[in-house]
């Protein structure tokens, strides 16, 4: 057996700036055996996502002559119906582009934001924190930004109206579709929490009370009306008038805290993206309140020198990302909403402060976890067009079905991103990322959030497109997969087969999927690290594009589907 003694432990190590309890989620709802990805390939056109039919619905608007950002909104739109548990108009994501035209990478923020009543202490009862406010219920939610986020890419980059894009989506959910494998055990999962609500059980539940089984017919003809009620001007129809007072009386109703003067303010952003050169790629992603700088710093600490020589699945290799991974997650404690909080992204990609955490060696022993939780909201799409535009997308409710709350009338799932704050210092959320000052509640603020999409240019043209939906592993997820095709040249789907890992510095522990090859695991663990073996770790989606071949992967841990042209 060999073993790198790189990695043992050293006296030096930098623990994490916040301690949390040791217990931690597994994002896993389903385990499957491998194969874990599937993959299509086309010479023009080409969209991956968590859903057959928005990947369809995507294609559509391709051969309609509509371009990347047309096809990702009609993708975000269907993925709100068919995978609802984990995203749509009640919640907000990242939006990635790179357009052929101008040669440049534009990055949409229209994460939720904080209401304007929120405060940093709004979770604490009788001295102490309540974690599940932010959780469950009306004080969990933030300020819904996907419906602004598409209509601004719609009108800075689209040549469809939005009652086009939205046309597959409104279809579904009004004429029925499938319910998906992973959407029925979501809603099996969670039943307790939402079946007495009339708003879940009249769609996602038979008429004697029990969660749809897989395959069933479901209609949301609510949201179907309510998709088709924003026309053609879906910012203004969502955030003012009748949706926004109805959306506004529900959560008053419910004891929250959000009002119609916060959907009025809501504005998504645009961002600078940021970047680092590796292995002759620029890798882009989301800047803050993303955690794609965290994505980029592991990147950069693995430079190539690092993995030279390694296999990609050995378990030196292995050990080194995990080393790697750890100290990116240390320094995730840094980021936060920009508007907010000083996050010196530069300083933390800097060739010396890379070469500085790349030399820390940190793995140590710990308490093992307790009992695994279930979860799995957000969802990731990847879309590129015959122009030689591609779009990444994260999009999410945060937890399954978000606040666990629906507007009745509106058919609108609303997230409950409140819980991606830091509820106070230490306490840890729902992916038991600890709490930590830089990212307390205020008003007008955005959570911190993994959601990382990612586009990588070789010779300034996109050459891999990915990203991934599961929390923290998002962050690891999405890492993987860009080392596997940056620095090993893995196909996608030979990368999204994989197994993957992850460690976030807290809880102390390598979590490993359990179809890792039995002799790895004990090769890592002879090095010393602890290890919790997981069914699963997240879902990445990715596309891979050279001259005339696009090839697509989406990720069986989820399910999915891949269209191209
Ligand atoms: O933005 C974030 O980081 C979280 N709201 C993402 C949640 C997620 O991926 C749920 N999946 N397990």
């Amino acid at each position: 057996m060999s073993v790198d003694s790189t990695f043992r432990l050293n006296p030096r190590r930098r623990r994490h700036p916040a301690r949390s309890a040791a217990v931690f989620l597994c994002f896993a709802v389903v385990a499957m055996s491998p194969p874990r990805a599937r993959a299509a390939s086309a010479p023009r056109e080409m969209v991956v996502a968590e859903s057959a039919p928005a990947a369809q619905a995507g294609l559509a608007m391709l051969k309609q002559g509509g371009n990347a950002v047309d096809a990702a909104a009609a993708v975000s739109l269907v993925l709100g119906v068919t995978n609802a548990g984990s995203c749509g108009i009640g919640g907000g994501g990242f939006m990635l582009i790179y357009w052929a035209k101008t040669h440049q990478l534009y990055a949409l923020d229209y994460r939720e934001t904080a209401p304007g009543a929120a405060r940093a202490d709004m979770y604490m009862r009788n001295g102490k924190p309540d974690e599940d406010l932010a959780r469950t219920g009306a004080l969990a939610i933030a300020v819904p930004g996907e419906v602004a986020g598409l209509d601004a890419a719609l009108t800075r980059f689209g040549t469809m109206k939005f009652a086009q894009v939205a046309a597959p989506a409104i279809k579904l959910a009004r004429d029925g579709f499938a319910l998906n494998p992973h959407l029925a055990k979501e809603i099996a999962f969670v039943a307790p929490m939402i079946q007495a609500d009339p708003a879940f059980r009249s769609v996602y539940f038979t008429t004697d009370g029990h969660p749809e089984p897989a395959g069933a017919m479901i209609y949301n003809r609510n949201l179907a009306a309510t998709l088709t009620a924003l026309g053609d001007h879906p910012a203004a129809n969502f955030y003012h008038g009748t949706i926004a007072a109805q959306l506004a009386g529900f959560v008053k109703a419910h004891g929250g805290i959000l009002t119609a003067a916060d959907l009025a303010g809501y504005r998504p952003l645009w961002r600078d993206p940021i970047h680092l050169p590796y292995a002759g790629y620029e890798v882009y992603t989301m800047p803050p309140p993303s955690s794609g700088g965290v994505v980029l710093e592991i990147l950069g600490m693995m430079a190539t020198g690092q993995v030279a020589g390694l296999g990609v699945d050995s378990p030196p290799y292995l050990a080194r990302l995990i080393e790697m991974m750890r100290e990116g997650f240390i320094d995730r404690a840094q980021y936060a909403d920009p508007a907010f909080v000083n996050v010196p992204v530069a300083a933390l990609l800097s060739p010396a402060h890379l070469a500085q955490a790349r030399d820390r060696a940190l793995h140590h022993m710990a308490a093992p976890p307790g009992a695994a939780a279930h979860d799995h909201g957000t969802s990731n799409f990847a879309v590129a067009d015959r122009y030689g535009n591609v779009v990444d997308v994260t999009t999410t409710v945060n937890t399954i079905f978000g606040a666990k709350l629906a507007v009745p009338a509106l058919g609108v799932v609303l997230n409950d991103e409140m819980d991606d704050f830091g509820v106070a210092p230490g306490v840890p959320n729902a992916f038991k990322l600890a709490g930590e000052k830089n990212n307390e509640v205020a008003p007008g603020k955005r959570p911190l959030s993994s959601m990382s999409p990612l586009i990588a240019l070789k010779h300034g043209r996109p050459a891999l497109v990915a990203g991934g939906a599961g929390g923290p592993t998002i962050i690891s997820g999405v890492t993987q997969i860009a080392l596997d095709v940056l620095a090993f040249h893995l196909g996608p789907a030979a990368a999204l087969n994989l197994p993957r890992i992850h460690d976030q510095a807290d809880p102390d522990m390598v979590f490993v999927e359990a179809s890792m090859p039995p002799q790895t695991i004990d090769q890592l663990r002879a090095m010393g690290y602890r290890l919790k073996l997981v069914p699963e770790l997240g879902a990445v989606n990715a596309i891979t594009i050279e001259a005339g071949e696009l090839s697509g992967a989406f990720d069986l841990r989820k399910g999915g589907g891949a269209a191209g042209d």
